[in-house]
């Protein structure tokens, strides 16, 4: 795919030498495709670096906004161990359904609850609920939500809970305050509450590979 080429190239070559993707991996997109979801799960070594920061915060509790197929929360969930519990939430339940199918085919139904909804209302009703607080959340749903995700999110989390957003530069939308896509100033409104709450410390690196052009914000709580 011109200029994407080499970024493809270097990806696998990462791929191939640092990370393993097993068969319930590959099978988990590869199920989201022959149901026709959009191929927008993070790349394998994205999915590593998940699993990565939650092995280095030693999570036990990881909520996820965003499910798709599952191809994260396979990551996520390995990453937490035996003992750990994901919530991820879903709007749409074939997604939710696909979801499901690849977690149980991964081994994993057990310690991962897929909540189906809108996530505003499922984060309102994990907030009305007193709900443990979780050690990672993992933001990747639609982005016109995102500053509402993070003020919820914020009521969910503890000192040293971390917080990584997907997508915060879109191949380089995000650098237009004029924008008129609501995904843009989604993802705007979002990165400049992550600078400015004196509750986190925050910082945003710009990606390139199998996924084109974007980017990860990843906060701490104070
Ligand atoms: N985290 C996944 C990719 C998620 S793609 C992975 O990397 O494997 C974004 C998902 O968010 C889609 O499945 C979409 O249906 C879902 N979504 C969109 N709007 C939503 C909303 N308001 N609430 C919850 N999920 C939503
Ligand atoms: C897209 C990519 C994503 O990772 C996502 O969560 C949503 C949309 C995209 O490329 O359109
Ligand atoms: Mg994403």
């Amino acid at each position: 795919m011109g200029t994407d080429q080499p970024w493809h190239d270097v990806d696998s070559y990462l791929v191939g030498e640092l990370v393993e993707e097993d068969d319930a991996l590959v099978a988990a997109r590869e199920l989201g495709r022959e149901h026709g979801l959009p191929p927008i799960e993070v790349a394998p070594n994205q999915g590593a670096f998940l699993a990565l920061v939650a092995q280095m915060v030693g999570a036990r509790r990881v909520l996820e906004l965003g499910t798709l197929a599952g191809y994260s929360t396979i990551w996520l969930a390995r990453a937490v161990g035996p003992e750990g519990r994901v919530t991820t939430v879903e709007l749409d339940p074939r997604h939710a359904d696909v979801a499901r199918q690849n977690l149980g085919r991964a081994g994993l139904a057990e310690r991962v609850d897929v909540e189906v909804g809108p996530a505003l209302d499922v984060l309102a009703g994990l907030v009305d609920a007193g709900t443990e607080a979780y050690d990672l959340v993992f933001i990747d749903a639609d982005k016109a939500n995102m500053p509402a995700y993070l003020e919820l999110t914020l009521r969910l989390v503890r000192a040293g809970s971390v917080i990584v957003g997907d997508n915060v530069v879109r191949r380089g939308g995000a650098v237009d305050p004029a924008s008129e896509d609501p995904n843009v100033q989604g993802v705007r409104a979002f990165l400049h509450a992550l600078g400015t709450d004196p509750r986190l410390e925050a910082t945003a690196l710009q990606t390139v590979g199998s996924k084109g052009w974007d980017g990860f914000a990843i906060a701490r709580v104070r």
